[in-house]
């Protein structure tokens, strides 16, 4: 559902983000979240890629996993941080103000899973580029890259679908933030493109939203 372009404008009101993107999609990206994080294991190492308020975080936290969760928005970490701080989970979690750019600081093949929520399409070309390259580096072999974000469908008709319901809400989103995002295209060719094994792959909403588990190969 190309609703998800409205994200940009609860993000300028982190406080309402969680309430309102439950509402926008009908509680789907929750069960999205709640499946994506099916191969974290406790004591695994995990990487969350634009962590926002935490969700996926939370949920991998649960599960007993260590996190670090990266964000550039530092109003949606306050919120993660209380939330965490909340659970009793503050032991196992760190956030840090970091964007995509600088994940070139984190160290070689130190996490066993990394993961994204709805943030590859509030990226440029060029940062989703990068970011894929430093999936690759960072994971260990043999880990687990999980994503769910808006994606451009394959089918003609859903992309046109997709571009109506989107063009008004592209407008709207602009003139609340000056900004807007851009449905992924062509995701899973770019993650079998750096050389990871695509294990599952949903689409829901109208073909328009990605739930997908890809694998780094072992090393030989
Ligand atoms: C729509 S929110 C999703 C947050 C969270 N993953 C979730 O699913 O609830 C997208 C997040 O990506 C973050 N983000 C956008 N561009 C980023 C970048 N270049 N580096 C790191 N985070 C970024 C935003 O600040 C925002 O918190």
């Amino acid at each position: 559902m190309s609703t998800f372009i409205l994200m940009k404008i609860l993000e300028s009101a982190p406080s309402r983000y969680d309430r309102g993107i439950k509402m926008l999609t009908f509680g789907g990206v929750e069960k999205a979240y709640d499946n994506l994080v099916a191969p974290v294991k406790k004591g695994d190492t995990v990487l969350d890629i634009g962590c926002g308020t935490g969700a996926l975080t939370m949920r991998a936290a649960r599960k007993g996993a260590r996190i670090k969760g990266i964000d550039i928005n530092v109003d949606m970490l306050d919120i993660a941080k209380r939330r965490i701080n909340d659970a009793g989970f503050s032991g196992t979690v760190e956030f840090y103000e970091m964007g995509v750019g600088e994940m070139d600081t984190l160290k070689t093949a130190s996490y066993d899973v990394i993961m994204s929520g709805l943030c590859f399409s509030e990226l440029t070309n060029d940062e989703l580029r990068f970011t894929l390259k430093e999936v690759k580096r960072l994971l260990k072999p043999g880990g687990y890259f999980l994503l769910a974000d808006e994606v451009i469908p394959e089918n003609i008709l859903f992309r046109v679908l997709q571009w109506l319901i989107r063009f008004p809400l592209v407008i709207i989103t602009y003139i609340f933030t000056q900004t807007t995002t851009h449905a992924v295209r062509n995701i899973t060719l770019k993650i079998r493109g750096i050389g990871f094994q695509i294990q599952s792959k949903k689409l829901s909403f109208l073909k328009s939203f990605i739930e997908l588990t890809a694998r780094k190969p072992e090393e030989r």
